[in-house]
C-alpha cells in the first residue's frame, strides 16, 4: 500500500515530536528509537515522492535527527567508559551535561523554521510572454483587463480594480504559466509560493507563514516600487485541516482573508496582486471566493491549441514526412498541454533509446532516426490523458455557478 504524503508526513512528525520529548527527558535509548522511526518515515517520503517540494526540508530534518542519534550514542559510550551504571541507558537520567561534552549543536525543529519557509518562496522577474501561453484567450483577456491595464494607467480606474484572481482548472493547462506571463507583462516580481507547503507541520504555524508572506510582498513593493504579483498555488489547501491541530485551519483561513482585505483596501498600495490557483475550486467557500473578484477557468487546449502545442514542442525534434500534426491533434482530444509536452518528450526518448540499444550511441556522429507518425501513435496508445471526463464535467458545473470574468 502506498501512503499519501500527508499520512507519511504526519507519522514522521509524530515520531519526531515523541523523540524530542523523550530526548528532553533524557530517555536516550527510547529517543533514539523514535528518531530512527522519524528518519525512516522521512526517507520513505523522499523515495516515494522524489519530486516533492518539501524534500529538501525532509532531508535536512532527517540528517539533523541522524546527527542527534550519533551524539546520543556517543554520550552513552563516554558514560560507559566513565563507569556509569546501565540504568542510564534505559532512560530517566535528567543530566544532559554529557551533551556538552560531545559539542552537540542539535536544534529542535521549531527554532529553525523561519528560514525554511522562506526558502520555499520563489521570487523572480519572469521573462515569459503571452505568446508562449498557447490558447486560453478568455483567461488572457481577463488578466489583461484586471491586472495589466490598471497597472499601466491606474488614473483610469477611479473605482479601483480587482486585486484577487482565481485561476482554476485541471492540472497542466497553464495556470502557473499564465500568472508568470502576467507578472512579466507588468514588469513586476513574481512571488511564487505553494499553499500546501505552507501548511506543512515542519514549517511552524501556518497562519504566521501567511502573514509573513504578505508582509514580504508588501515590503518588496514598497522598497522597489514595482508591481508584485503574489502567486499562491494550491490555494485550496489553506482550507485543509492540519492533523491534530484543533481550530488551526480556521485561524489560517481568517488570517488569509484579513490579508486579502488589507491589500484591497489600501489605496496607497495599488500594485500588489494575488493570483490563487487551484484544481479543486469547489472546496473553496464563499468568503474566499468573494476576495477573488475574477474567477477564471483555465481549460484544456482546444483543437487549434493542440496544433500549436505540437508544433512548438516538435520544433526542435527531427521528424520524418509521415508526421501529420493536424491528425495528431485529433488523437489527443481531452489531453492537457503538459500531457502533450510529455508525449513529444516520450517520442524523442523512444528514438534515443533505440540508438543506445543498437550499441551505436557512443560512435561519433551517430544520430537517432527521425520520429515518425507511428511513434506518436504508439505512444498515445499507451499514454492516457491525466484528466478524466468526470473532472471536466465537475469544472463546467462549478463554472456555471461561480465563474466571474
Ligand atoms: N497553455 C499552455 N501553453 C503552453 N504550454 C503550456 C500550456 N499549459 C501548460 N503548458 C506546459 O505544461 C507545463 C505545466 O503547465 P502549468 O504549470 O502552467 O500548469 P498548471 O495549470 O499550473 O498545472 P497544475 O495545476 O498542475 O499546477 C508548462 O510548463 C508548459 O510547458
Ligand atoms: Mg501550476
Amino acid at each position: 500500500m502506498i501512503l499519501a504524503p500527508q499520512e507519511l508526513e504526519n507519522s514522521a512528525s509524530k515520531y519526531a515530536a515523541e523523540a524530542i520529548r523523550l530526548d528532553s527527558q533524557g530517555s536516550r535509548l527510547k529517543a533514539i528509537q523514535f528518531y530512527q522511526r522519524a528518519i525512516e518515515a522521512l526517507n520513505k517520503l523522499i523515495q516515494i515522492y522524489p519530486e516533492y517540494k518539501l524534500n529538501k526540508i525532509y532531508l535536512e530534518r532527517s540528517n539533523a535527527y541522524l546527527n542527534r542519534i550519533k551524539s546520543l550514542q556517543m554520550s552513552n559510550v563516554l558514560e560507559d567508559e566513565e563507569g556509569k551504571s546501565d540504568e542510564d541507558l534505559v532512560g530517566n537520567d535528567l543530566d544532559r551535561s554529557s551533551d556538552k561534552k560531545t559539542g552537540n549543536e542539535f536544534k529542535k525543529p521549531k527554532e529553525s523554521l523561519g528560514e525554511e519557509f522562506d526558502s520555499l518562496i520563489m521570487q523572480e522577474k519572469p521573462k515569459i510572454s503571452w505568446k508562449e501561453v498557447i490558447g486560453l484567450d478568455d483567461a488572457k483577456r481577463a488578466i489583461r483587463e484586471s491586472i495589466v491595464y490598471p497597472t499601466k494607467r491606474s488614473d483610469l480606474f477611479p473605482l479601483g480594480w480587482p486585486r484577487g484572481l482565481l485561476l482554476y482548472g485541471p492540472p497542466g493547462c497553464g495556470k502557473t504559466l499564465l500568472a508568470a506571463a502576467a507578472a512579466a507583462e507588468i514588469e513586476g516580481y513574481f512571488v511564487n509560493v505553494d499553499a500546501s507547503a505552507m501548511m506543512s507541520k515542519w514549517l511552524g504555524e501556518a497562519e504566521k507563514n501567511v502573514s509573513k508572506l504578505f508582509k514580504m510582498a508588501n515590503k518588496l513593493y514598497e522598497s522597489e516600487n514595482i508591481p508584485v504579483l503574489l502567486f499562491i498555488d494550491e490555494i485550496d489547501s489553506l482550507l485543509g485541516t492540519r492533523n491534530g491541530e484543533v481550530g488551526g485551519e480556521i485561524r489560517v483561513k481568517n488570517q488569509f482573508l484579513t490579508e486579502m482585505d488589507g491589500i484591497s483596501n489600501k489605496s496607497k498600495n495599488p500594485k500588489l496582486y494575488v493570483i490563487g490557483a487551484t484544481n479543486k475550486p469547489w472546496s473553496l467557500e464563499a468568503g474566499f471566493l468573494r476576495r477573488f473578484q475574477k474567477r477564471i477557468y483555465v481549460t484544456l487546449p482546444d483543437n487549434d491549441s493542440r496544433n500549436y502545442l505540437f508544433k512548438q514542442y516538435t520544433a526542435l525534434l527531427k521528424k520524418d514526412k509521415t508526421l501529420k500534426i493536424e491528425e495528431l491533434s485529433k488523437l489527443v482530444q481531452g489531453y492537457s498541454a503538459s500531457d502533450i509536452k510529455d508525449i513529444c518528450q516520450a517520442a524523442q526518448l523512444r528514438v534515443v533509446n533505440e540508438l543506445f540499444e543498437s550499441g551505436k550511441a557512443m560512435e561519433s556522429e551517430s544520430n537517432p532516426r527521425p520520429i515518425s507518425m507511428n511513434d506518436f501513435k504508439e505512444i498515445i496508445k499507451i499514454r492516457k490523458s491525466t484528466i478524466s471526463i468526470d473532472m471536466i464535467r465537475a469544472y463546467m458545473r462549478w463554472s456555471e455557478q461561480f465563474k466571474a470574468l
